[in-house]
């Protein structure tokens, strides 16, 4: 069986590292049918610190084929991929075309392949924020409905599915792949000093952050890059004003997004928050010292979809700054650790002093296990005639 799968931008890389691993143990075992893995970097995300780190400290083989789409707007970077990719992709001519998560390389690759009549099969199939006003929701609406195999993380993905008229034969519910990662990663980061990460991370050109993660109050970590919370000058004031409030009482750790960078450069307010003694910005980081700081942390704010789900298994209280998510599996109301409180100041501010008076609370849905790539190997050759 050839696989071809498909990574572009930062939240793919965690969830294509478990299959490539699962597809070397397979071979290695030497029981089953040989399994072809063949890797393809869109090359949507390019900075070494949101792309190549990752394949080193994850293990994931070089991409076979590199196709340095770069960056654009979204119809620069679809068109791109989509004409990048299609020659790949009938030079391999692989069984499956596998694509992961929601980004603009999923759902691109995803038509470019079923143009072609190859079969798409989708990992994290069936999330929706139900807010086509996200880039991601579109992606993922697009490559469902193209996707032959739809392989789901839970019940709630299912159900959507189920609602949109996809037959149950091609849904599989697999479990979370990003929890292989992390599972595999855990122990590295439970070695690693909060304090290192954060002195290794600051910016060079920054001087070094007076705040110390194991002092008494100790520390929340804020991510921030939806386009809805950084684009525009006032909501981007409207929530720095309100981090910088908060991290009064807990201080803050913040990896910036590139795209936050440029949007604070752009609206004046890289200088405030440079200097500041509470809220401390870093360079992105890599996935196990994120992990360090997210599995240490009294409470994280984000707004990216993932570390959702890495706070419910980690048992770190999350406030989602968003309106709606597309895993519900992870809220506080579903057993998880997350709360979805918007960017309303009034709202956030309630949330943030309620949780930090919570204990941890580790919870795990069904099949976040630590085995879902597996399943997603069995599931793929279950499906593949032998040739
Ligand atoms: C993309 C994903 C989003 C994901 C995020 C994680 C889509 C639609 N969005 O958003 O779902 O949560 O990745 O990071 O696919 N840039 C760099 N270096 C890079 C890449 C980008 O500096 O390596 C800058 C560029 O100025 C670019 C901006 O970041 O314009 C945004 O990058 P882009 O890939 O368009 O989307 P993200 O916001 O990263």
């Amino acid at each position: 069986m050839k696989l071809l799968s498909v990574v572009g931008a930062r939240p793919n890389f965690m969830k294509i590292a478990p299959l490539a691993h699962a597809v070397a143990a397979h071979n290695a075992r030497g029981t089953g049918r040989r399994v072809e893995h063949v890797l393809v970097h869109t090359g949507q995300h390019y900075d070494p610190t949101l792309s190549e780190r990752f394949f080193r400290e994850l293990e994931i083989p070089a991409p076979d084929h590199h196709l340095e789409v770069g960056s654009g707007t979204h119809a620069y970077q679809v068109g791109m991929t989509m004409i990048g990719f299609e020659p790949v992709m009938l030079a391999e001519a692989p069984d499956w075309v596998v694509v992961v998560g929601d980004v603009n390389a999923t759902a691109s690759c995803a038509l470019t392949a079923k143009k072609h009549q190859f079969r798409v099969c989708h990992v994290e199939a069936g999330l929706r924020s139900f807010d086509e006003t996200m880039p991601e929701e579109i992606n993922r609406i697009v490559t469902d409905r193209l996707s032959d195999l739809l392989l789901t993380t839970c019940g709630f993905a299912d159900a959507n599915l189920a609602k949109e008229g996809v037959a149950p034969e091609r849904i599989v519910r697999v479990g979370n792949i990003m929890i292989d990662t992390l599972e595999h990663q855990r122990r590295l980061a439970a070695d690693r000093d909060p304090r290192d990460v954060l002195r290794r991370s600051r910016p060079a050109a920054l001087p070094p952050s007076p705040l110390d993660p194991l002092d008494p109050d100790g520390f929340g970590v804020l991510t921030l890059h939806r386009p809805s919370n950084v684009d525009d000058p006032a909501t981007l004031r409207r929530n720095v004003d309100l981090v910088l409030e908060l991290s009064e009482t807990v201080p803050l750790i913040f990896p910036v997004h590139p795209r936050t960078a440029a949007r604070f450069r752009e609206f004046g307010l890289a200088e405030r928050l440079a200097r500041h003694p509470r809220l401390a910005l870093v360079d992105p980081l890599g996935y196990v010292d994120l992990l360090a700081l997210t599995s240490t942390a009294r409470v994280v704010l984000t707004d990216s979809g993932g570390i959702q789900e890495e706070c419910c298994v980690l048992g770190t209280p999350c406030l989602t700054l968003r309106a709606n998510t597309e895993r519900p599996a992870t809220l506080a109301e579903n057993g998880g650790t997350n709360h979805l409180v918007g960017t309303d100041p009034a709202t956030v501010r309630a949330a943030f002093h309620r949780v930090l008076g919570q204990a941890r609370r580790p919870s795990r849905p069904p099949l976040w296990d630590g085995h879902t790539a597996e399943r997603i190997l069995a599931a793929l050759l279950e499906r593949t005639p032998a040739a």
